[in-house]
């Protein structure tokens, strides 16, 4: 068994680092922490270090998808899994550990969804207060991946990782737990041509937020691709909207919770015009196709050291 706290921290690749980080900070509303020594710019939008880090590169895309355990006990039950399925965890080493306020992180390269993902636990004293800017971000929400993988995917997220299925929409999206957190999905795996970023989440704190996002992204000359409507899986309100770089990111108010004892089953949505959105609106065809390829693994800070 292994437990987690949440989607931790979601990093990804900008081809214009100071645009996206404007974008970033001042359309979406995260906030500037630091900028690391592999020059990654490390933005919050809860109350936890940092939760997205940008880095400059050629192609825009998915770089890697952080997952907070739920302590550091969770390590030997998780590598031992990994193991099992052929995938050895890379230990992060100390000091990228601590310039990221984590206690322990390891490395793995998840082939099915042709992401890199991390594990960690966060320093026990690294939490502060979060003051929410142009939008009342409450907490990083989910990621999802694209993968011609998908339906192997779940079942490795399933049976090795232990993510729980909370919906599917056909075979196009499964929306799984970090379980036992509450939240009707942390991550999703939806089936798609190719392995690239579906989107990134925030949740918010009131549908005014959404409403308010509109008029911001116009002003911003950020398009809005598909919402505001509302997902019959999750029952959140919803809004995408591309970033500098084509890369889908949504806003979404409200969510199912799921108890950790006897949670209901995950069911099956049959895919309709209505399965995504029950408002009926029209998804922009940029939307959800990711930019770029995700990143492709590179374990080169364990070589050279970020320094703290
Ligand atoms: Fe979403």
């Amino acid at each position: 068994m292994v437990r987690y706290r949440k989607l931790g921290r979601v990093e990804l690749n900008v081809t214009q680092l100071e645009k996206a980080r404007r974008f970033y900070e001042e359309v979406v509303g995260l906030q500037y922490v630091d900028t690391g020594a592999d020059g990654g710019i490390r933005l919050r939008c809860d109350q936890e270090h940092h939760g997205v880090v940008l880095y400059e590169a050629r192609e825009a895309g998915l770089r890697c998808a952080g997952f907070m355990l739920e302590d550091i006990a969770q390590f030997e039950p998780l590598i031992g899994r990994l193991d099992r399925a052929g995938l050895r965890a890379q230990e992060i080493d100390p000091h990228t550990c601590r310039s990221r306020a984590q206690l322990r992180a390891v490395r793995v390269f998840e082939p099915l969804v042709g992401a890199t993902v991390e594990f960690y636990v966060p320093l026990p004293d690294s939490a502060r207060p979060f003051q929410p800017t142009v939008a009342r971000i409450q907490r990083l929400g989910h990621v999802v991946f694209n993968t011609p993988d998908a339906a192997r995917a779940v079942k490795f997220w399933r049976d090795v990782l232990n993510f729980r299925e909370s919906d599917a929409v056909g075979e196009f999206i499964t929306f799984m737990r970090c379980w036992p957190n509450p939240w009707h999905h942390g991550i999703g795996i939806a089936k798609f041509e190719r392995h690239c970023l579906h989107h990134v989440n925030y949740m918010v704190t009131e549908i005014d937020d959404v409403g308010r996002a509109l008029s911001r992204l116009k002003t911003a000359n950020s398009d809005v691709v598909f919402g505001p409507g509302r997902h019959p899986a999750s029952d959140s309100v919803f809004l995408y909207f591309l970033d500098p770089d084509g890369l889908t990111m949504e806003y979404s108010f409200g969510m199912e919770a799921f108890p950790e004892a006897f949670p209901r089953a995950p069911r099956r949505i049959e895919p309709s015009p209505l399965s995504l959105d029950y408002w009926g609106s029209t998804r922009d065809p940029r939307c959800f196709t990711g930019a770029g390829a995700n990143a492709a693994p590179d374990f080169s800070a364990e070589k050279t050291g970020e320094k703290a």
